[in-house]
């Protein structure tokens, strides 16, 4: 990887790259083909994440956390993802969807009790908002939360939440007001020991494979009210304030990806030869290259571009909602380009389960899906752009 000149990285940048790659290299690649096709949980790779403090980068020390910068978390993604995108988004979720929105909106009690043991690794947290029938129209959820006394009353159904079959503690949003549609949904932390909490239906996927996906069931699940984060009716713009930061996380899963096609398909065109020469030498080989490289780095600009201003926000308090979907959507997209290059450069090879191509192929695809498909990041960006709500 290059160094992009107008990103000046500090010796802490370097140093927190540097470790995340080693580690990726050495106790991550390995395995990762294992994991994707037995679709195992990676429990002892990713407390070994939490030991040294991966799981919770920007996590302030006192709880438990690594207290760096947004840019550090991302350069620690990129990495891990380089060698497997499925430790990647178990990593991303506990640090953006689930940390961050604790981080900002937690109480001092609730970042102690809820954020400590997750920051350290020694928790699962998980972000739970997706419904069978609402996924991009996350303000038309079914799920209701009722006051009861001192608790709530939880009851619904939700789906595709990452980690969902071994968190500890799950973020989960609820109607309490169904009235007042988006101003009427609310956010409960949820410990997974509480009776009426469910896990359901693992979800068999296409690739990341060895992070685990589920529905989640809640059937008269009590949560005391200390549990609410932030107010009653404050739940959509949490979950929206928590995605942007996950899309910067997705961003730097999908460079991840990126340059590990980009990696074997430079190295392949170099070596293989075909009438003569180097298949490299083909024009036709030689521009997907090109193309793969340049969308990279543009990538890269976008990804760190969106760590400074999730870091600015930080003390400004402005949102940078337009930074995390450009990064997310020029990322993923360029994820699922450059897999699919290299599967073709490779020929057959890139089909082969022999060679990580393959998976490489399968887990680009979902970075244009979750968090935020595709189509959602383009509508955040032309109605900032437009003007529009
Ligand atoms: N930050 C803060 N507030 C925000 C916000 C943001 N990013 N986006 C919207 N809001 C606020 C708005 O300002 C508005 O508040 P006011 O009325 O007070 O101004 C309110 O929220 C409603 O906003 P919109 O009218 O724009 O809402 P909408 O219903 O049109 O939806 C949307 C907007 C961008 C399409 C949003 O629904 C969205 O992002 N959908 C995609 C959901 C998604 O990414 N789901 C993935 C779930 S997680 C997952 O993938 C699983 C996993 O485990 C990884």
């Amino acid at each position: 990887m290059s160094d992009l000149a107008i990103f000046q990285l500090t010796d802490e940048h370097k140093m927190i790259r540097d470790t995340a790659r080693d580690f990726a290299e050495n106790e991550i690649a390995p395995i990762a083909a294992r994991f994707d096709e037995s679709g195992e949980f990676p429990h002892a790779t990713i407390q070994k994440m939490g030991a040294m403090g991966f799981m919770g980068i920007e996590v302030p020390e006192e709880f438990g956390g690594a207290g760096m910068d947004t840019l550090s978390y991302v350069l620690a993604l990129e990495e891990i993802c380089k060698a497997d995108a499925a430790h990647g988004v178990i990593m991303s979720v506990n640090n953006s969807l689930y940390a961050y929105g604790l981080i900002k909106f937690g109480t001092s009690d609730q970042k102690k009790r809820f954020l400590t043991p997750v920051a350290a690794g020694k928790s699962i947290g998980a972000y739970s908002l997706t419904e069978p029938m609402s996924g991009s129209d996350a303000g038309t959820m079914k799920s209701r939360a009722v006051r009861d006394g001192d608790f709530y009353i939880l009851n619904g159904r939700k789906s595709w939440v990452t980690s969902g079959p071994v968190a500890d503690y799950i973020v989960v949003f609820m109607m309490t007001s169904p009235e007042k549609k988006q101003k009427g949904i609310s956010a409960f932390m949820v410990e997974a020991k509480t009776p009426g909490f469910i896990r359901g239906k693992k979800e068999p996927k296409l690739g990341i494979r060895a992070s685990a996906t589920s529905e989640l069931i809640f059937e008269n699940c009590r949560v005391p009210v200390e549990n609410m984060i932030g107010a009653e009716g404050e739940g959509f713009k949490i979950a929206m304030t928590v995605l942007d930061a996950g899309r910067i996380g997705i961003g730097a899963q999908a460079l991840g990806i990126a340059e590990a096609a980009y990696e074997a398909a430079r190295q392949y065109a170099s070596e293989r030869e075909a009438f003569g020469q180097p298949i490299g030498a083909f024009q036709g080989t030689g521009f997907k290259i090109a193309d793969m490289k340049t969308r990279i780095e543009a990538s890269r600009l976008l990804i760190y571009n969106a760590a400074l201003a999730k870091e600015r926000s930080k003390t400004s308090g402005e949102r940078f909602s337009l930074e995390a979907s450009m990064a997310k959507l020029f990322a993923s997209e360029t994820a699922m380009f450059c897999a699919h290059q290299a599967v073709q450069i490779h020929g057959g090879l890139g089909y082969s389960k022999e060679l990580p191509v393959e998976r490489y192929f399968r887990d680009a695809k979902i970075t244009e899906i979750y968090e935020g498909t595709s189509e959602i990041q383009r509508m955040v960006i032309s109605r900032a752009e437009l003007g529009l709500k």
